[in-house]
């Protein structure tokens, strides 16, 4: 196969597809919302990016879920995943294809993609023994399952039992190549503490997995022998490869492949590990087909430190959530609380406390506070100072000067609390230096060039600022780019990554006296708690 050489550095990544057996719920934004941030932070740096999402639904659970509410699997399927489609709309998502795997193009690929493992001897015929979670979508052993056969993902559903035909995939075969794949690539798999999970699971020996389902109709039917459905993780990966297939392209690998391939990022959370790091790299190799370049775990969201869940009828509803707060505020919360990797809570009084101290009191407060000393001491102007009048180790240039690179490194490595509190690190270093320059008492001195240079350093402070959060807080920093005369939208990225690219607006000193500054108004209302 001819794969085009990826000379032009694009930027690939994917979420999971979702399960439609149910809406989206918080787990689902938190992948989506962080997605979105590394997209949009990739477009900053002027990088052609490609946001994959989705929806997986195939499979037994969909099967039965579709079966309950009496309504045909496809009905379903579709009334499900525009849930999901207007909850990114809500949370100001910007993907750039959305794949449903129930899409016919994805059969014509999964098709050509079973082909070449069948070709390669790799799917062979057997006798599926075992627990199945249903939820899980997922073999269980033994002794991974709580007392009475209950999973431990889903502790109120009994794995069942299952003794059939199957098709399987050979995937003991790849055991050297995995190994040989984490030993060149250390980065393969992050965090650490995951690939180690990985590295551990893979020395107990990998053992060839079951690719076909009898008795279930909702899946495509395997090639060689239709009475088998394709399990529904066999084509549920295969959709990131299916997502890369331009509108009017005809679906076939080469085309799949042309711009996009290898993914450089999947996004995805610590239950689907497996099925990511060492099931999908072996497909691939199977199949001839370079491997993703990084795969980031992501922790589980909890409510009030307990595991979330209707049994437990504790569930946050994305929706409600956004609708109530808005699409920055949801998305600065989980971006700027919880280490992306690890496990986070969400509770709604430490939600509104964040939410109130940073963006309403911190950020807001300062560019208002700001924008009216600039009326009353520079006319409403931006003051006539340019970087080259700051020294270089004044209080706020200092950390300006520093920052953009430092943020970059944290988007990176997907430490968007670290990005979030590097940057709010100049805004409280602003408020304080307000504070201790008093720009009221050196207007009334007299001294008007030093009133200027501390408005000026505020302002570009705040600025600085705007432009890296607005990964995170688009619209917040939108509307402060406005009230500093810039127009440049940040929801339109396109146009951003050539108006402000990251070279140029990710440095401290770039606000002049050419913007026309607008009306101060508050960029983030604080939120009041219900009793
Ligand atoms: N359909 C599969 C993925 C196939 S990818 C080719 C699937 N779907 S899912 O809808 O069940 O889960 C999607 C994602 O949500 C997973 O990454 C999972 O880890 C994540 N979460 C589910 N519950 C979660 C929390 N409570 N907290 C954070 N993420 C959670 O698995």
């Amino acid at each position: 196969m001819n794969l085009v050489d990826k000379t032009e550095k694009t930027f690939a990544l994917t979420t999971p597809l979702y399960y439609v057996n149910d809406l989206p719920h918080i787990g689902s934004a938190y992948t989506t919302i962080a997605a979105d941030v590394v997209a949009r932070f990739q477009r900053l740096l002027g990088r052609p990016v490609l946001l994959v999402t989705g929806t997986d639904e195939h499979g037994q659970k969909i099967q039965r879920t579709a079966e309950s509410k009496g309504l045909p699997p496809q009905i379903f399927c579709d009334q499900m995943s525009s849930g999901f489609v207007s909850l990114w709309q809500l949370l100001n998502i910007r993907y750039d294809r959305f794949i449903r795997t129930t899409d016919p193009r994805h059969e014509t690929l999964v098709r050509e993609f079973f082909q070449r493992l069948w070709d390669n001897g790799d799917i062979y015929q057997g006798q599926q023994k075992g627990w199945y979670c249903v939820s899980c979508e997922e073999f269980k052993e033994e002794r991974e399952l709580l007392e009475g056969h209950y999973c431990p993902i889903h502790p109120n559903k009994e794995a069942e039992w299952r003794d059939e035909q199957n098709y399987f995939f050979r995937l003991s075969k790849y055991q050297t190549q995995i190994e040989a794949l984490y030993q060149s690539q250390p980065d393969f798999v992050q965090p650490e503490t995951r690939r180690n999970e990985v590295l551990s699971f893979i020395k107990q020996g990998l053992q060839d997995f079951s690719i076909s389902r009898v008795n279930l109709e909702w899946g495509f039917p395997v090639p060689t022998d239709p009475s088998h459905t394709l399990y529904v993780w066999f084509d549920a990966l295969l959709g990131y490869l299916t997502a890369l297939l331009e509108n009017n392209t005809e679906p076939n690998l080469e085309n799949a492949l042309e711009k996009w391939w290898p993914i450089n990022l999947h996004l995805i959370g610590k239950d689907i590990l497996r099925f990511h790091a060492i099931s999908w790299p072996a497909m691939l190799m199977s199949s001839g087909l370079p491997l993703p370049e990084r795969i980031f775990v992501h922790g589980f969201l909890t409510k009030d430190g307990l595991k979330m869940g209707k049994s437990l009828g504790n569930t946050v509803d994305p929706v409600a959530l956004t609708t109530t707060y808005g699409a920055d505020a949801v998305r600065y919360y989980f971006l700027k609380e919880i280490e992306f990797g690890r496990d986070g809570d969400f509770n709604e009084g430490r939600f509104i406390d964040v939410l109130n101290a940073d963006l309403a009191n911190d950020l807001g407060n300062l560019l208002n506070r700001t924008l009216g000393m600039v009326k009353k001491y520079c006319a409403g102007n931006v003051p006539p100072i340019t970087s080259e009048d700051i020294p270089n180790d004044s209080a706020l240039k200092s950390i300006g000067l520093c920052l953009g690179e430092q943020v970059k490194n944290a988007y990176e490595a997907l430490a968007f609390d670290k990005a979030c509190d590097a940057i709010l690190k100049l805004v409280r270093a602003s408020n304080k230096f307000i504070d201790e320059q008093a720009p009221w008492s050196l207007y009334k001195q007299g001294q008007q060039q030093a009133t200027e240079k501390v408005l000026y350093s505020v302002l570009e402070s705040v600025r600085l600022a705007a432009y890296l959060l607005s990964p995170v807080i688009p619209n917040i920093s939108h509307n402060i780019y406005q009230q500093l005369g810039f127009e440049i939208d940040f929801n339109n990225q396109a146009q951003t990554s050539i108006t402000a690219p990251f070279a140029i607006h990710g440095t401290w000193g770039v606000l002049t006296d050419k913007q026309k500054l607008g009306e101060p108004s508050p960029v983030f209302k604080r939120i009041e708690p219900s009793k």
